[in-house]
């Protein structure tokens, strides 16, 4: 088991944003979370790296429950988010908006290696280094915030909603990319509003509500499932 959460509660104020939310992913998988706006996706990847802290529930990693750690020693311990919009830093350049993902590493011929496989990866990066992060397209900015999550060495990655905003192009190379990060051995949990997409490249999924689980299952159980197909997937 890589992540377990077990009957997380998270509040903002009186309002519950999640209730009594319990999921597994496993190692190797690529887990996907759908559901609509608002119903607590953003929240769920909060939880899992730290900036919100849940009120009931635990959240475990690698065996070892993490509830009461912060955000840093998760991504010491290899959890990395790339953010729901991207949330780069505009005014940094490309290459310095890439090593803040690794800034608490002090391997630094590890990390230099780890760049040059991002380079590898996202050419454009390469090529863009020296440019503002607010000066590239959203496409560009999109593979940054990947390129500096990876910068963490994460054996688990986070992804909120990537392909939002894209062109239709540009969502399939990101969940190409995501295949490709996945096969190199990082699990991944994808939140996605595209949920077709999503559950063509995931082993499973879970489904959100208003804040709770309303489905899970194997990502073609979920593709079969008439409630699914009525609500999520337009078929
Ligand atoms: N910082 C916050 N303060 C108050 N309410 C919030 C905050 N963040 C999210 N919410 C509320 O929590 C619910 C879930 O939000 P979120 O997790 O962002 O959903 P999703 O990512 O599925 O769109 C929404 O009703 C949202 O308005
Ligand atoms: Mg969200």
């Amino acid at each position: 088991m890589v992540l377990r959460l077990q009957n997380v509660e998270v509040r903002y104020g009186a309002v519950p944003a999640l209730r009594q939310v319990s999921m597994e992913i496993r190692r190797g998988e690529i887990v996907c979370l759908l559901g609509g706006n608002a119903s607590g996706k953003s929240t769920t990847m909060k939880t899992i790296i730290g900036s919100v802290r849940p009120s009931k529930g635990s959240v475990r990693y690698d065996g070892r429950d993490i509830t009461d750690w912060n955000t840093s020693r998760r991504v010491a311990s290899g959890i990395a988010i790339v953010p729901e919009a991207r949330r780069i830093f505009p005014r940094l350049t490309v290459l310095e908006n890439l090593m803040m993902g690794a800034f608490l590493r002090r391997d630094r011929a590890d990390v230099q290696a780890d760049l040059d496989g991002v380079f590898e990866m996202f050419p454009r990066l390469k090529e863009r280094s020296a440019q503002r992060g607010g000066t590239m397209s959203g496409g560009e900015q999109q593979m940054l915030a990947m390129g500096r999550a990876l910068m963490s060495r994460p054996r688990f990655l986070c992804m909120d909603e990537p392909s939002m905003g894209l062109a239709p192009v540009l969502v399939e190379q990101q969940f190409e990319t995501i295949q490709r990060l996945n096969a190199t051995g990082i699990t991944i949990f994808l939140v996605e509003q595209n949920a077709t997409m999503a559950l063509a490249i995931a082993n499973r999924g879970y489904v959100l509500q208003s804040g709770q689980l309303v489905l899970e299952g194997t990502a073609d159980s979920l593709l079969q499932n008439p409630q699914m197909q009525r609500a999520y997937l337009g078929t």
